[in-house]
């Protein structure tokens, strides 16, 4: 059986099973979904998110990327989180980032990766830049790596605060409160970081007026 065919062969077997737990699992979610959570995460294949939070079909709205970033002018990122938001409602958005990251890792180096990477990485060295005091002063690159992440992870979720989307449901619906996590591919444990509940205030330069 060739690797891919392993998938469709497993997909048959997982259908089969949740179908003989519960013969109404896939009807119940065929015309509607209505999930509670937008999750933002890394594409690694390590941090599968529904796994990692034991969490059924219906029940998080995903998108991934490269280190989880909300780049404001990220197309794909931005139409989710608008669809999540206006369309779904869902009432909390988490970014979630892990040690160990790839993407941290690539950021923190000079090496080039080529254009489309090199732009996306970008988003992460200006992260380091703006914290290059704090994080210098970490002994080791392990640390500094750990450090690094959790800056991202907040920084993502400033700049879920600081679009017009979010600002527009926190007035208007007291919702979506934002979460920053980092899991840790060593024990499997996802470590809360930063939390932004709706209405928090921001810095005023990023707060937009008429909404
Ligand atoms: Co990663």
């Amino acid at each position: 059986m060739k690797p891919y065919e392993i998938l469709l062969q497993e997909n048959k077997e997982w259908a089969a099973k949740k179908l003989a737990e519960n013969p109404a699992y896939f009807e119940r979610l065929v015309h509607v979904q209505t999930p509670e959570f937008l999750w933002i995460g890394c594409s690694d294949s390590r941090v599968p998110p529904d796994q990692i939070t034991q969490t059924d079909p219906g029940e998080i709205f995903i998108h991934r990327n490269v280190a989880n970033l909300v780049v404001n002018t990220d197309v794909n990122l931005m139409s989710v989180l608008d669809f999540a938001v206006n369309h779904l409602k869902v009432k909390h958005i988490v970014v979630c980032g892990h040690y160990g990251c790839g993407g941290i890792k690539a950021a923190m180096s000079n090496k080039d990766y080529n254009q489309a990477l090199n732009m996306w990485l970008q988003n992460i060295k200006d992260i380091y830049r703006i914290h290059r005091k704090e994080i210098d002063e970490l002994q080791n690159e392990e640390q500094k790596q750990k450090f690094l992440t959790e800056l991202n992870v907040k920084e993502q979720v400033f700049n879920l605060a600081k679009t017009a989307i979010i600002q527009k449901a926190w007035n208007a619906d007291k919702r979506p409160d934002l979460h920053g996590w980092v899991y840790d591919l060593h024990d499997g444990i996802i470590h809360p970081i930063v939390e932004l509940n709706a209405g928090t205030d921001i810095d005023p330069l990023y707060e937009f007026h008429h909404l």
